[in-house]
């Protein structure tokens, strides 16, 4: 049976951290022994907020490393940077024909990204989505394993499916965001404001590049507050974050027990301690991190080896590529020798 076809990828604008592994890289890594699987760093996409290029190779360097450390497997997958594939570009510009401005202004991550830098409004900008669409679009894929933060997005690759195969016929099939648990993935940031991101509150942030100490720091600092007023209440959800990295790094027994003193617990009757739940979390997040931290380190110390993986990994992907954008120019007349 031919396999699915999969794609996702990362900007290379800093350090990954827990709510790329969670929401993205583990899904990739189960993915890659079932489907036909492509993985990118998106260093064009990251241009769009981050012009300055001087730190742009050891950051592309960098996501290579840790998608290879998480245990992705550059012979199971085409691992490649999105710069290495011009025909992503050229579909770019043939969606572009059907992406209209006020659809674009109204995406959320746009309006945020205005927010934060709003002396830097540019073209590309504005049209991240349509480049994000070339990039599951150059290759037909069908799933797309990201975060929940990426979903609109999605829905706006499927606009430009439906309006490309309208004018020029069926060429390509709809993208779906997918992860293996029912929902898609947000871990918060450990102070509860907003998201997990790669180059906004650090201190916040777990990284998995952070050091032992950091990652201790970190997690004992987190926001809690003194407790549930009820039995079984609803949990606010920054407890409800600390809870999902417990679950994602503790063991079963150890989850089970903060769940019953959280439900067990009312006003007057605190069972749950938070500051021992952030200590085990520590603890057990530091075996977490640690063996992914070192082997980072190691592939990044083989320079050879990263080039190999990147230019192997465009050869495979420049095959697919080639042969999306030549049933494109088909469908869309441009073939005239
Ligand atoms: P980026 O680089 O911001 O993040 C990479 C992946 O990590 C997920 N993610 C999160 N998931 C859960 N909780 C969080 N706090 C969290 N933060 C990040 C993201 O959802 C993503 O899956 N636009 C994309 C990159 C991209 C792309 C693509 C993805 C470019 N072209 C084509 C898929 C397909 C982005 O900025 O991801």
């Amino acid at each position: 049976m031919l396999k699915e076809t999969v794609l996702s990828g990362i900007r290379s604008t800093g350090f990954l951290h827990l709510g790329n592994y969670f929401g993205a890289i583990r899904n990739y890594v189960r993915m890659q022994e079932e489907y036909n699987c492509y993985f990118f760093v998106a260093n064009w996409h990251s241009l769009t907020t981050h012009p300055d290029t001087s730190e742009l190779r050891t950051s592309v360097h960098r996501v290579m490393a840790e998608n290879i450390a998480c245990g992705l497997d550059p012979e199971k997958v085409a691992l490649y940077v999105q710069s290495d594939l011009p025909e992503i570009a050229e579909l770019y510009l043939y969606l572009n024909t059907m992406a209209y401005k006020g659809e674009l202004e109204k995406t959320p991550t746009f309006k945020d990204k205005v927010r934060q830098n709003p002396e830097n409004v540019n073209a590309a900008l504005l049209t991240y989505p349509v480049l994000m669409a070339a990039d599951i679009l150059i290759h037909r894929a069908v799933k797309v394993p990201v975060g929940k933060d990426q979903e609109q997005h999605l829905e706006i690759a499927r606009n430009y499916v439906q309006r490309f195969n309208h004018r020029y016929g069926n060429v390509f099939p709809e993208p779906h965001a997918f992860n293996y648990g029912s929902k898609l993935v947000k871990i918060l940031s450990l102070d509860g404001n907003g998201k997990m991101s790669k180059s906004e509150n650090q201190m916040n942030t777990l990284y998995l590049a952070d050091e032992d100490d950091q990652v201790i720091k970190k997690i004992m600092k987190a926001k809690t507050d003194s407790g549930p007023s009820t039995p079984n209440e609803e949990k606010p959800d920054y407890i409800e974050n600390l809870f999902t990295l417990l679950r994602e790094v503790s063991a079963p027994d150890v989850v089970k027990k903060y769940e019953d003193d959280f439900n067990n617990s009312s006003a007057g009757n605190c069972i749950i301690r938070y500051g021992d739940l952030k200590k085990q979390l520590a603890e057990d997040m530091v075996q977490f991190i640690t063996p992914i931290r070192e082997k980072v380190n190691a592939i990044l110390g083989d320079e050879n080896y990263l080039k190999s993986v990147m230019k192997i990994g465009a050869e495979k992907a420049k095959v697919s590529a080639e042969a999306t954008i030549t049933a494109v120019r088909e469908a869309m007349n441009l073939n005239y020798h």
